[in-house]
């Protein structure tokens, strides 16, 4: 697919533009992790990254949330620069990035630990609230609660709320990281390899639990995996990474018929 054909299918499909990045590139000494990265990514859109080890997937996320400043090039939220906003400060903009190993708070139930994101990040405007003993507070409360039973609703989690997660199932345990990521309604989801070392049903109880998300709240999800099939079911659009390259992009049959990605990657 050339350049032009895929700002006119972006134009067809009316979509607006949530994140994009310009030009991203990122060195780690003689190391160069990323080189002139473009990504566009439109709201409610689900675009798989995948690409061998060390292709610079998670530093692409890394970049993206703020972990780590790049080189050279532009990143944009909804059209707003933020380059060089702090990686807190592109939280509160509303992207999250869930990690490729997380530690849950075992002995606290499923509902506390997805309750214990929101509070962590502030949720709600409870912490002032908490602070001032406002008479507000018990609503506030209630409302989180309701935002934390959202959260496990969509996650398939409400018959697990009062279980310690240290009882769930890894599958389970995947989909209550999950919870806790999107327990405030992020705009921009980053998922690096939500699935890895999940079985091949909970691998597609994983894919619909994403599709629901996007569903119910016009997320956009950016998802790094190294299982193809799963990404390729899951995703509007696919991203091929290689040694710091996109080397191939589209959807994803454009992808699993480009010749390219096939000699690369796909090992066809
Ligand atoms: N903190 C770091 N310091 C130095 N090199 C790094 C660092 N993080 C990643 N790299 C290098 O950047 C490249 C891309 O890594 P990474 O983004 O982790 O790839 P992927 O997630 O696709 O496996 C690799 O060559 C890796 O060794
Ligand atoms: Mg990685």
């Amino acid at each position: 697919m050339t350049q032009s054909e895929a700002v006119s299918r972006e134009a067809a499909r009316g979509q607006e533009t949530l994140l994009r990045t310009e030009g991203l590139t990122l060195r780690f000494g003689g190391i160069t992790a990323l080189r002139e990265i473009d990504v566009e990514v439109s709201v409610a859109e689900i675009v798989g990254v995948i690409g061998p080890n060390g292709a610079g997937k998670t530093t692409l996320f890394d970049s993206i949330a703020g972990m780590i400043r790049p080189s050279e090039g532009r990143i944009w939220l909804d059209g707003r620069e933020i380059t060089r906003d702090p990686a807190h400060r592109r939280a509160r903009a509303g992207i999250r990035r869930t990690f490729q190993r997380q530690q849950p708070i075992g002995w606290l139930s499923v509902e506390d630990n997805a309750l214990a994101a929101l509070e962590g990040r502030g949720g709600g405007g409870g912490f002032w609230a908490d602070l001032l003993g406002l008479p507000s507070r018990r609503r506030i409360e209630r409302a989180r609660r309701e935002q934390v039973m959202g959260a496990l609703e969509v996650c398939g989690l409400v018959g697990e709320a009062r279980r310690p997660a240290a009882e769930l199932s890894i599958g389970q345990a995947r989909r209550m990281e999950l919870a806790r990521a999107i327990v405030d309604r992020p705009r921009l989801l980053l998922l690096d390899e939500p699935t890895s070392g999940l079985e091949e049903a909970e691998v597609e109880i994983f894919a619909a639990t994403i599709e629901a998300l996007r569903a119910a709240t016009g997320c956009s999800i950016l998802l790094v995996e190294h299982d193809v099939p799963f990404v390729m079911s899951a995703s509007d659009r696919v991203l091929v990474m290689q040694e710091g390259r996109v080397i191939g992009s589209g959807t994803p049959a454009e992808v699993a018929a480009d010749p390219v990605v096939r000699a690369a990657y796909l090992g066809a």
